[in-house]
């Protein structure tokens, strides 16, 4: 079986190849790539992200806690919706490339967000640096 240690570090290494992939689609969007609908390219980052989301439950299990009750696992997973909602906008459903290039902007800084949240956990991530 994988102890706690493996489960985390295939956590934050599915977290690394997801921002990855999300940078790669998002370049290829701009690019008004064609790459955009490849199977691959469609297919991989669910596979990703539900590795990513299965190892997050299974280590939320095995520490035994409420993730709506600690502050810093119930702002990932809200920030975790958040960045789902903002990629969608920007390789999929939003109006023109701006609207579409923002999105995306938004989708990474949130992503970078709940990295820093899930490094310091505390729910204030990086906006803690900000003041006291
Ligand atoms: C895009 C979404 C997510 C990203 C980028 C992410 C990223 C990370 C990273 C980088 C770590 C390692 C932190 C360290 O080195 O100490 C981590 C740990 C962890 N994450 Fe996530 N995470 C995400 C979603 C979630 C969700 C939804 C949950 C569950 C509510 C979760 C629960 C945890 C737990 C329990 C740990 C282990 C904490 C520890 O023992 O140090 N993560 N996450």
């Amino acid at each position: 079986m994988i102890d706690y240690a493996g489960l985390k570090a295939l956590h934050a290494g599915c977290a690394a190849v997801s921002i990855a992939g999300f940078v790669a689609r998002y370049l290829l969007m701009l690019a008004d790539s064609p790459m955009l609908r490849a199977r691959a390219v469609r297919v991989l980052p669910h596979v990703v992200d539900t590795v990513l989301l299965a190892s997050a439950l299974a280590l939320v299990w095995q520490l035994s806690v409420n993730p709506l009750r600690e502050a810093w696992l119930a702002t990932k997973i809200v920030a975790l919706l958040g960045y789902i909602v903002l990629g969608a906008i920007a390789l999929r459903h939003g109006r023109g490339k701006v609207a579409r290039a923002a999105a995306g902007i938004a989708a990474i800084t949130v992503f970078a967000f709940i990295a820093s949240v899930a490094r310091s956990k505390s729910a204030y991530g990086f906006l803690g640096l900000l003041g006291a």
